[in-house]
């Protein structure tokens, strides 16, 4: 029987597992940052553009606040540690590709680094957003989009 419950006891039985991704961001002095993301869906065919919701408290909204690109990073198995050290820690207080040894690349549009390790990387910039209660969602428009054929994608959770 279906029953009417608390949003919190009806989502925890929905969400998991879910595919989630990692957000590429600039901070203010130039070094880069990364966020966990559970939040972000594809939004357009043509362009291509995928949207990604990001809370105000997250030093990820500031960074997008001031530099209006970002790389959506599907994970790859061999990123999980680096998942969930992007997604407990903030910018704010460590520098996450010292912290995690993320190696990159520069990417075409050049604008934010491209992850070797990943499934898939795309590079974005910010055409459009819109505020969502405690997270404003940023639509991006890719313009370059890169595949790792060594690499599977990682589900979240998985042993
Ligand atoms: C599995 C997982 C999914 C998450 N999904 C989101 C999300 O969709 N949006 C969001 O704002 N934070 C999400 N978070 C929380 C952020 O990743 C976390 O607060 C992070 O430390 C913020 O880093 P920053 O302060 O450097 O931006 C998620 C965390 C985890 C572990």
């Amino acid at each position: 029987m279906i029953k009417q419950l608390d949003i919190s006891e009806v989502y925890s039985k929905v969400h998991l597992p879910a595919k989630v991704v990692m957000a590429v961001t600039r901070k203010p002095d130039g070094q880069f940052n990364l966020i966990t993301l559970e939040w972000f869906m594809r939004t357009s065919i043509q362009p291509p553009m995928f949207a990604i919701s990001v809370g105000h408290t997250r030093y990820s909204h500031d960074c997008l606040e001031d530099y209006r690109y970002f790389n959506l990073v599907f994970p790859s198995i061999q990123q999980k540690e680096l998942l969930s050290l992007c997604g407990t820690n903030s910018g704010r207080d460590i520098d996450k590709f010292t912290a995690g040894g993320v190696e990159f690349l520069p990417g075409k549009l050049a604008k934010l680094p491209v992850l070797k390790e990943a499934a898939a990387c795309l590079e974005c910039e910010v055409v459009t957003q819109v505020k969502s209660g405690d997270h404003t969602i940023y639509v991006g428009q890719v313009y370059y989009s890169w595949r790792n054929d060594d690499k599977q994608l990682y589900y979240y959770p998985q042993k």
